[in-house]
């Protein structure tokens, strides 16, 4: 039997009943597969990375050994979430590597955004490889691969980049849960007792602000975007927003434009909000977000952000607007 094609028979996983007979049947075949020895997993702390985690903490305990790379473009709080709940909550033997200034200086000055994407992607599979050579007697990767990308992409899954590991760094690959569609991972997550902000959360690419941070990155204007970004997630989540909008973020782009603050001009940054609908990313609408809200989102932005002076409300639909602006 082919084991990357999900049976027939297999049961949609929707009750918290079936995700714990998931759950249960998992445990069992990863002990088995794995027995006493090791696993290496790169856990960003997406929703995928987090339920294949949280599984294996389940089946082996400490003999998975998460790397956790900060690259610089998380968004505001969350590296301290993935340290939170799976190393003080979990016990999860955790390795987090603060390589910010690696990323942000290897991409100084660089503009095209596919240029961006391959210095991020690049430099994130050398600072895996590296910690993955600190360890020892690590016998398997384990993958965040889902069904999706099986069916997609005959199984590469794109965005965990651990794929490019040297052919000497050779591991037998875990994947637990890639016969699940992603409402399922969501379900088990769920079961598996990790908090909704982390199995409910929005798609967040893989090279995190970095495409939002429009050109070269520059760190004040960086901060600029993870600190709009954060306010606009609060104020989405206060109004039940959060739920509902399939992915809503800002993006700060590299011009300036004149405004009145404190009495004096400023020449400063605008904010783009941008809050989209889709099922598939393919085609997506524009949420009609309520005035008083973006009134309230613009009011916060411009005050509590620095280097900003302006907020705009992104009103393309893809097409012919892409969802991220590079
Ligand atoms: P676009 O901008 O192409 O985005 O309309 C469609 C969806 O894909 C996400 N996206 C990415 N995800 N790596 C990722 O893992 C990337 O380089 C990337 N670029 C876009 C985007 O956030 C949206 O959900």
């Amino acid at each position: 039997m082919d084991s990357n094609k999900r049976p027939e028979t297999m049961e949609r996983i929707n009750t918290e009943a079936l995700a714990q007979a998931f759950i249960d049947d998992q445990v069992g075949r990863l002990q088995g597969q794995i027995g006493d020895k090791k696993v290496l997993l790169a856990l960003s702390g997406g929703v995928d990375s987090s339920v294949v985690a949280a599984l294996l903490i389940k089946a082996i305990g400490t003999q998975l050994v998460c790397v956790h790379v900060n690259h610089g473009l998380m968004r505001k709080g969350e590296s301290q979430q993935v340290i939170e709940v799976f190393k003080n909550q979990m016990g999860a033997n955790l390795v987090y590597v603060d390589a910010a200034d690696r990323f942000l200086d290897k991409l100084a000055g660089v503009t095209a955004p596919e240029q961006k994407r391959k210095i991020i992607g690049g430099e994130f599979i050398r600072v895996f490889e590296e910690e993955a050579r600190k360890l020892e007697g690590i016998a398997f990767l384990a993958q965040g691969t889902i069904y999706p990308d099986i069916l997609e992409s005959h199984g590469v899954k794109a965005h965990h980049n651990v794929g490019g590991l040297p052919e000497d760094m050779c591991f037998e690959l875990v994947e637990p849960i890639k016969l699940l569609f992603k409402d399922e991972v969501r379900v088990v997550g769920k079961a598996l007792g990790l908090p909704d902000g982390m199995v409910y959360r929005q798609p967040f690419p893989g090279p995190g602000l970095g495409v939002r941070c429009v050109g070269a990155i520059t760190r004040d204007r960086l901060e600029a975007v993870r600190e709009s970004d954060a306010i606009l997630r609060e104020e989405f989540a206060r109004a039940g927003l959060d739920k509902t909008v399939w992915q809503y973020f800002t993006v700060v782009p590299d011009f300036r434009s004149t405004g009145v603050k404190d009495g004096k001009r400023s020449f400063e940054w605008p904010v783009i909000i941008r809050a989209v609908n889709t099922v598939d990313a393919m085609n997506a609408t524009i949420e009609q977000v309520n005035w008083p809200l973006l009134q309230k989102i613009t009011d916060r932005i411009t005050h509590e952000v620095t280097g900003v002076n302006r907020v705009l409300y992104d009103l393309t639909p893809k097409p012919t607007g892409t969802i991220e602006w590079e």
